[in-house]
C-alpha cells in the first residue's frame, strides 16, 4: 500500500509543550534573520506599486507563532511606509498554507490576539487585515493565477512531503 505523505505529514498540534507551537524556537530565529530581506522585498513593492490591497501567503505555516511574527512584521513595515509616504494603507490578505492534517484551528484560535497585538502595537490604525486557512501542497495549484503580491516560506521546502519518482 502506498502512503500518500501529503495526506498525513503535519507538526504536532495544539499547544502543550511537546506541540510545534512551543518548539520551534530554531525556526523563530531563522525567520527573525530572514527579516531584513523581507522588509527589503515588501517596501520596494509596496513604494512601486502602492497596492489597494495585498495578498500574502506563508507556504507551509505549520500551527506555531511563527506565521503570526512574519505576519505581524510584514504589515509593520508596510504600515511605516504607508505613513512615511502618507499614503492610504492597504487592506491585507494574508493566506496560510499547509498540508490538510496542519492543526488549523490552534491557528484559528489565534486569530483574535494577533489582531489586539496589531491595534496596541503599531501606530495609528493599520487597514483591514483579513486572514485565512489554504490546506494543500504548495507543490500543486492552491490560489488562482496572478492573485498574489507576496509569497513566503520558512522552513518548509525541505520537508519531503512529495518525493521525485
Ligand atoms: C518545520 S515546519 C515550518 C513551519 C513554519 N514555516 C515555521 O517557520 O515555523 C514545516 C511545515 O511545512 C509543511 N509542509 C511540508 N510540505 C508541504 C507542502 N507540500 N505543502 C504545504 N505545506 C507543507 C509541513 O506540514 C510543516 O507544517
Amino acid at each position: 500500500m502506498r502512503m500518500d505523505v501529503a495526506q498525513v505529514l503535519h507538526m504536532k498540534g495544539g499547544t502543550t509543550e511537546t506541540s510545534y507551537s512551543n518548539s520551534s524556537l530554531f525556526q523563530q530565529k531563522v525567520i527573525s534573520s530572514t527579516k531584513p530581506i523581507r522588509e527589503d522585498a515588501i517596501t520596494c513593492f509596496c513604494r512601486e506599486t502602492n497596492p489597494r490591497n495585498l495578498a500574502i501567503a506563508d507556504l507551509g505555516c505549520a500551527s506555531g507563532p511563527n506565521t503570526f511574527f512574519l505576519s505581524f512584521d510584514l504589515i509593520e513595515t508596510v504600515e511605516k511606509l504607508c505613513r512615511e509616504l502618507n499614503q492610504e494603507a492597504p487592506e491585507y490578505m494574508i493566506f496560510l498554507n499547509d498540508l490538510p492534517s496542519n492543526d488549523f484551528n490552534t491557528i484559528f484560535k489565534s486569530l483574535e490576539s494577533f489582531k489586539q497585538k496589531l491595534s496596541k502595537e503599531v501606530v495609528g490604525e493599520t487597514g483591514p487585515c483579513y486572514i485565512t486557512g489554504v490546506p494543500g501542497s504548495f507543490y500543486g495549484r492552491i490560489l488562482p493565477t496572478k492573485y498574489l503580491h507576496f509569497v513566503h516560506s520558512s522552513y518548509s521546502l525541505h520537508w519531503m512531503s512529495q518525493v521525485h519518482k
